[in-house]
């Protein structure tokens, strides 16, 4: 069978289609269709804007979905598409369409929560799913979310621990903002950081920055539970640039805002680090997967891997690929497809073209 997914649950607007059968699913098409341009003067991401290009660009890609997996409409046995949690006026436009598509071409449709997609971003490709073991741990790092989920079996989520404030991507886009750096801030903070680590010394001494500690929080790091926080860490870059860049010429302000964006990074890193590798070893896990927007952070990847290699015997560290880190439709049909083949009772699907709810804080359900 095949599968069209849809994601309009932030600023891509995403469709994909997977072929889809009991022992395993390809994916034939991922199109997504970015307005990371059109947000950044904003300096992050406007709802209604958000909304009114994704009513613009919804068909377009989807039609150029279908056309890439070489599939007619009439090929189509299933529809996916991410209900929450978002943004409201988003969502809307991709729930919208897939009502429309599902009543149009009679077919199911079926709700997907975007951080189950992004967690089945882990599953696309097939090669993978060998070395994926339950029970799993996945830090899920997003703009929205980050959260230590774990699964003992596929599409079975208990959170073990939370942030209680920012969620780790939003901590990264603040900092950005606060040190001048553009939206979204993860890639722009982590670019700017891996230059700072390949002249470090370099930097000290030409930033005149040597004898002053630029060291930064690790908040909750010690803390028993398996919870975070990244809102005193951001307060933190904010009162060191404040205080550090007063009376600095423009050339060593340059190089004290590298040096901060590198702190502020590392510290985040290795707080999410600790923290999945005591979970992981409190849960007795087989695997650790990393998930959302900030997986495409290398410096995260790395320190997480290591560790895992370091650290736990026979356990896995599984990595998205970094064309899927990030918000994609391709996920979402992941996630379907194991929802659809793990369902009995695929009924109320048919109806869901009247049914199906938009919620911005959905909550992730279990099987
Ligand atoms: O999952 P995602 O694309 O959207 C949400 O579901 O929120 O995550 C977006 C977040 C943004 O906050 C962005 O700054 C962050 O992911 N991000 C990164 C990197 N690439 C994207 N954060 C750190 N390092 C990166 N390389
Ligand atoms: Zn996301």
């Amino acid at each position: 069978m095949f599968i069209l997914s849809l994601e309009t649950s932030c600023d891509e607007t995403a469709a994909a289609v997977l072929e889809s059968t009991a022992a395993g699913f390809s994916l034939l098409s991922d199109v997504v269709s970015s307005q990371v341009a059109l947000h950044a003067k904003w300096g992050g991401v406007v709802p209604n804007l958000a909304a009114r290009e994704h009513l613009k660009n919804m068909l377009p890609v989807v039609e150029q979905a279908l056309r890439e997996a070489s599939v007619n409409q009439s090929d189509i046995s299933l529809i996916a598409v991410t209900n929450g949690p978002g943004l409201i006026p988003a969502l809307l436009v991709g729930v919208g369409a897939a009502k429309t598509l599902s009543y149009l071409w009679q077919v199911p449709l079926i709700g997907i929560h975007h951080i189950e997609g992004h967690i089945y971003a882990n599953f696309i490709h097939q090669t993978k799913t060998e070395e994926i073991t339950f029970p799993i741990l996945c830090l899920v790092v997003s703009g929205g979310h980050t959260q230590l989920v774990l699964m003992k079996k596929h599409l079975d989520y208990e959170i073990v621990g939370e942030t209680l404030d920012d969620a780790a991507g939003e901590a990264f886009d603040k900092v950005a903002r606060i040190l001048d750096l553009g939206y979204p801030g993860g890639p722009a903070i982590s670019a700017i950081a891996e230059e700072f680590r390949i002249s470090n010394l370099e930097f000290r001494i030409k930033s005149g920055l040597e004898n002053s500690k630029l060291s930064l929080p690790r908040p909750m790091i010690n803390s028993k539970d398996f919870n975070f926080s990244f809102s005193g860490l951001k307060t933190a870059v904010l009162y060191k640039f404040r205080s550090l860049s007063k009376n600095l010429p423009s050339d060593k302000k340059e190089l004290l805002v590298t040096e901060l964006a590198a702190e502020f990074q590392a510290a985040t890193v290795e707080v999410l680090t600790k923290k999945t590798m005591a979970a992981a070893k409190k849960y007795g896990v087989k695997t650790v997967m990393l998930a959302g927007g900030v997986s495409a952070n290398m410096e995260l990847r790395k320190c997480l891997a290591a560790k895992v290699a370091a650290e736990l015997e026979n356990v896995n560290c599984v990595l998205p690929d970094i064309k899927y880190s990030g918000d994609n439709a391709a996920m979402i049909g992941a996630a379907a497809h194991f929802r659809y083949h793990a369902t009995q009772d695929k009924n109320s699907w048919q109806d869901n073209w009247k049914n199906l709810e938009t919620d911005a804080n959905l909550k992730l359900k279990n099987q």
